[in-house]
């Protein structure tokens, strides 16, 4: 099977959309392998901080990410061969991230990695540019979103819920500019691409989502 015959599910939107929750759900059901490619940015925003680079420093990141050794195993991210998987979720990474992700030579050096992911039986892409850049040719693409206080409100209950203390309007805040910055920046911008399907998760559950994925990728698979 060629790599570009390996069937791809493009799911795009903005942050804390459930688009990542939702898209592993969708690879477990099809026993498809699965790429959080947020998680790319995110440790080149870690490496970034420990190698002391700045987040602006577009020349700099560039040179860096071509070095890094990324792994994906076992429900765990590993850098250099450590863990970093509970590191790259901080705010201050998902800050970081989206600063290091507006640099067009940072986007190229994970674009082939990205594409590495692509293996038989199928691949569930989560991200920004999934569909419009890094997967052109996904069989189908999902833009999944919601209004930003819902989403800021499901941000805003995860620490909660485990007794740790939060500031919605703080979290509102940081989503509002981190929405702006991925969809007006001019390499790789958010964007609704006119072949995807919008799926808007205010009023829905997450099980409905997964299932609405799941509907639309079957009737691809009919015609
Ligand atoms: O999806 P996640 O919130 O982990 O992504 C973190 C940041 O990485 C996003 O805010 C965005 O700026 C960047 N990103 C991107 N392109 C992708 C995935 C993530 O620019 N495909």
């Amino acid at each position: 099977m060629s790599a570009n015959s390996i069937p791809v599910i493009a799911i795009d939107g903005p942050s804390a959309s459930g688009k990542g929750t939702v898209s592993q759900l969708v690879a477990e059901k099809l026993g498809f392998h699965y790429l959080d490619s947020g998680a790319l940015y995110r440790i080149v925003a870690l490496a970034a901080k420990q190698q002391g680079i700045a987040w602006s420093d577009a020349d700099a990141l560039e040179n860096m990410a071509t070095t890094l050794e990324i792994e994906f195993k076992a429900g765990e991210i590993y850098l250099n061969n450590k863990i970093v998987s509970e590191a790259v979720r901080s705010e201050e990474m998902s800050r970081g991230a989206s600063e290091v992700a507006i640099h067009t030579p940072v986007r190229n050096a994970l674009f082939d990695l990205q594409q590495s992911f692509r293996k038989a039986p199928g691949l569930v892409a989560d991200g920004r540019d999934m569909g419009s850049v890094v997967f052109k040719d996904a069989v189908l693409k999902i833009f999944l979103t919601a209004q930003v206080e819902i989403r800021a409100e499901r941000r805003y209950k995860q620490p909660i819920s485990k007794n740790m203390s939060a500031d919605y309007a703080k979290i509102l805040q940081d989503l509002q500019e981190r929405d702006s910055r991925d969809s007006q920046r001019r390499a790789s911008p958010l964007i609704q691409t006119p072949d995807a399907i919008l799926l808007d998760t205010s009023h829905r559950s997450i099980t409905d989502a997964v299932e609405f994925v799941l509907n639309a990728y079957q009737n691809i698979l009919k015609i």
